[in-house]
């Protein structure tokens, strides 16, 4: 028997640990032996990402190897045995030696909620947008992104959003069960973002725009949602999953539909990332204005913003999704049109067709129920001949499994 592994065991027969853990490392569960209720988030400057647990026999575990260096910071807030908003710590036995002391995971909580920031206006992006950043910035780290957000200025509204979904960590997500509002942020919107949301301003100005408002059914899920283009739930930790609630990441999708099919293809997503257990690129925005008809059948296009006289924040005429999969060079771009009372479905944004059956990682979706929302599917490069701001992925193959 190897020195290493008798003192393994020696180890797990003393301490009596539910985690099969190599003698020195570090191994915490998210849900017992993580502060609460405002745990820190740790970051590891060698793999440039934050450290999240693994699914491990039905338990959520951080792992951290002997003499593994993290950031453990609560940006915007303290940490609050210590003060400070970020520390530098190294795994050490299932301790953290912060300074030459140890310190136990559970005695490192945040003082309150940690907070994720903005970095606006970092350059040009896509058809005429500016790009910004939504993330957390750490003392020692940086500023550590996870949703990038390309911003039409002009008509206030996403082109797209950019973020990963780490499918190692995807399906040990945290459990969050009160999400925060929506937030505007300053120097975006000439309107506010929420007053053009609400239900009854849309019903307004539906009666407005159309002369009647019955497209807008709140009893049955018709009304423009504030769609998270990077969705919270592709994001592992609490804190990762709240920061992308704002309105420059979101687009008016009508609730059957967010609700419906494009929930299904956003849980595909996870499904499909969790089974390659590798990072998937995902970018994901709206294209042009839908228009429905008024009262004398003529179209008209919709913009929530004319609730306050601005021709801003259209309701896309649809959604479009691309997965990326860098270690196998495999991609896939989903449509999802935005418009529930829609009875036929043409022409598609891609000349080859819709490829959704070459597409086994896609389930839930019913393609004939068009309330919830029509689907289809392109390779990447067909539908970047329709949309610009779709990424060029040169000759990435298609991701169909
Ligand atoms: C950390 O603190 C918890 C709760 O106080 C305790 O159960 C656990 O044994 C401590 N772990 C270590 C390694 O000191
Ligand atoms: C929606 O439901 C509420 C409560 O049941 C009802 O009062 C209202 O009339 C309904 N609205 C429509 C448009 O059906
Ligand atoms: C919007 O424009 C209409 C017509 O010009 C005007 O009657 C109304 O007061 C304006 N509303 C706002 C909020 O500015
Ligand atoms: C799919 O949607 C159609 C149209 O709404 C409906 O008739 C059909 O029952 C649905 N299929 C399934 C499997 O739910």
């Amino acid at each position: 028997m190897k020195l290493s592994t008798y003192g393994a065991l020696l180890f797990l027969s003393v301490a009596g640990t539910t985690f099969l853990r190599a003698m020195a490392d570090c191994a915490w569960d998210k849900d017992t032996e993580f502060p609460a209720p405002y745990p820190p988030l740790l970051f590891s400057v060698a793999a440039e990402r934050t450290v999240l647990p693994v699914l491990e026999g039905g338990n959520r575990v951080v792992k951290l190897t002997e003499g593994e260096e993290v950031i453990a910071a609560c940006p915007g807030t303290t940490i609050d045995a210590l003060g400070l908003e970020a520390v530098t710590a190294t795994c050490s036995s299932n301790t953290l030696l912060i300074d030459a002391q140890d310190w136990n995971m559970t005695e490192l909580g945040c003082t309150s909620r940690p907070k994720e920031s903005l970095q606006k206006n970092l350059g040009p992006c896509g058809t005429g947008g500016d790009m910004h950043q939504i993330g957390f910035d750490v003392l020692g780290y940086g500023f550590y992104s996870t949703i990038t957000v390309c911003f039409d200025p002009i008509f206030e509204t996403n082109l797209f959003s950019y973020h990963i979904v780490r499918g190692e960590n995807i399906a040990a997500r945290d459990p969050n069960p009160s999400t925060p509002s929506v937030k505007s942020d300053t120097g975006f919107f000439t309107v506010s973002a929420n007053t053009c949301y609400m239900q009854a301003s849309q019903i307004t100005l539906m009666e407005t725009i159309l002369g009647d408002s019955s497209v807008i059914n709140v009893n049955q899920s018709l009304y423009f949602a504030r769609n998270l283009l990077a969705t919270g739930t592709d994001f592992v930790t609490e804190q990762e999953q709240d920061a992308g609630y704002y309105y420059i990441n979101a687009a008016p999708l009508w609730q059957t539909i967010n609700n419906g099919n494009w929930k299904y293809l956003e849980s595909s997503v996870r499904d499909m990332a969790a089974a390659h257990g590798s990072d998937i690129a995902v970018w994901c925005g709206g294209w042009d204005v839908l228009q429905l008809d008024d009262v004398n059948g003529n179209p008209v296009d919709i913009f929530l913003g004319l609730t306050q006289n601005e021709t801003v924040i259209p309701a896309p005429d649809v959604l479009w999704k691309v997965v990326f999969d860098p270690s196998s060079n495999e991609a896939a771009a989903i449509v999802g049109v935005n418009n529930p009372y829609l009875k036929i479905v043409a022409p598609l944004l891609c000349p080859g067709g819709s490829i959704c059956d070459q597409l086994t990682w896609l389930h839930g979706i019913n393609y004939s129920d068009y309330e919830a929302g029509a689907i289809y599917c392109c390779t990447v490069q067909d539908l970047a001949t329709a949309i610009p701001n779709v990424p060029d992925l040169g000759s990435a193959g298609l991701l169909t499994a």
